[in-house]
């Protein structure tokens, strides 16, 4: 199955464009167990059996949960799939505002393992920045992880939801592999972060691709359009992220077999530049 080609992450670990986002594999709120652990599991197999060899995850997802459930259903990995993990987000209760940022030398080191451990892993194949911490200076926080690195503990290091005034600071300090910030077809803030990031040869990670699911919706504005080409609206928000830019590496998430499956079928769907111009057109007419 073609997953719109390949990306080599700092240049040397090369993934599938379409990846898979795991954080919808836990409870509600993303805390606590997941309502259907087995159904957890057999989302995370089959993804990978069906091809995909990028999966996003953060220690906050649960917290920890997530990344236990990512090893209890697929390792020992199969080579060449890549997880990708975060730290930097404190998550202690269910309620969000009880969480806070943790980006000192000493927090992120205990992340990593705690991460390297939950994982089963010697090193982590991307090791993301989930927040940059307003009380550590980012090239602290960006030093630790570059320390990690240089002992082996991990391969490739990205930041999550930064300005390019940050990823120029913290390339500074160490390579950065990839960004993740928030984008999707109706959510463009973060274009001129994408635009740095592929001149750059930075992978871009655009989080909530299908806008938290309201991209998805049956009669949402995306349903005619993809009602023409014989697309899921969710298929066709993919397709758009993918043709958009050849640093775009989307990682929907889901707990559902059916979704993952019509998800990853929308990597080897083409858009023409007509298409292209009518979805950008929908959202410059009628924004949010
Ligand atoms: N860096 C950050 O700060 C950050 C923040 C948030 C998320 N993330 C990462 O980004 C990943 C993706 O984001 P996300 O999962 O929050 O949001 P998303 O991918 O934009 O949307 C997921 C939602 O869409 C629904 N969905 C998925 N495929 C569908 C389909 N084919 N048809 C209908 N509904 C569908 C899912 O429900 P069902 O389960 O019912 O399919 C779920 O409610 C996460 O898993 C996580 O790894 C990172």
């Amino acid at each position: 199955m073609d997953f719109a080609g390949t990306f080599r992450i700092g240049g040397d670990m090369e993934v599938r464009r379409l990846g898979f986002g795991a954080m919808r594999l836990v409870g509600p709120d993303v805390y606590g167990q997941p309502a259907d652990p087995a159904g957890a599991l057999a989302v995370l197999r089959r993804a990978v059996e069906l091809g995909v060899d990028f999966i996003d995850t953060a220690e906050a997802y649960g917290p920890q949960i997530n990344e236990r459930k990512i090893a209890e259903a697929l390792a020992p990995y199969p080579p060449g799939l890549v997880i990708a993990t975060k730290c930097g987000i404190d998550r202690r209760a269910r309620d969000w505002a009880q969480t806070r940022t943790k980006g000192s030398p000493a927090e992120i080191r205990a992340s990593c393992e705690g991460s390297l451990e939950r994982l089963r892993v010697e090193r982590i194949d991307l090791y993301q920045l989930h927040r940059v911490d307003p009380a550590v200076p980012l090239e602290e926080s960006v030093g630790a992880l570059a320390q990690l690195q240089r002992e082996g503990k991990v391969r490739h290091i990205g930041l999550s939801e930064v300005s390019v005034e940050q990823i120029e600071r913290a390339r500074g300090v160490a390579p950065i592999a990839t960004v993740q910030n928030r984008y999707n077809l109706a959510d463009r803030e973060h274009e001129a972060v994408l635009d740095y990031c592929e001149a750059g040869g930075i992978g871009f990670i655009p989080w909530f691709p299908l806008g938290d699911g309201r991209l998805c919706a049956a009669d949402g504005p995306l349903e005619p359009i993809a009602g023409r080409l014989g697309l899921a609206p969710s298929q066709l928000a993919l397709a758009w992220l993918l043709a958009r830019s050849p640093a775009m590496l989307p990682i929907p998430g889901t707990s559902s077999i059916a979704h993952l499956e019509q998800n990853v079928a929308a990597a080897r769907v083409e858009l023409t530049p007509e298409t292209m111009r009518e979805l950008d057109g929908l959202w410059r007419r009628s924004p949010g």
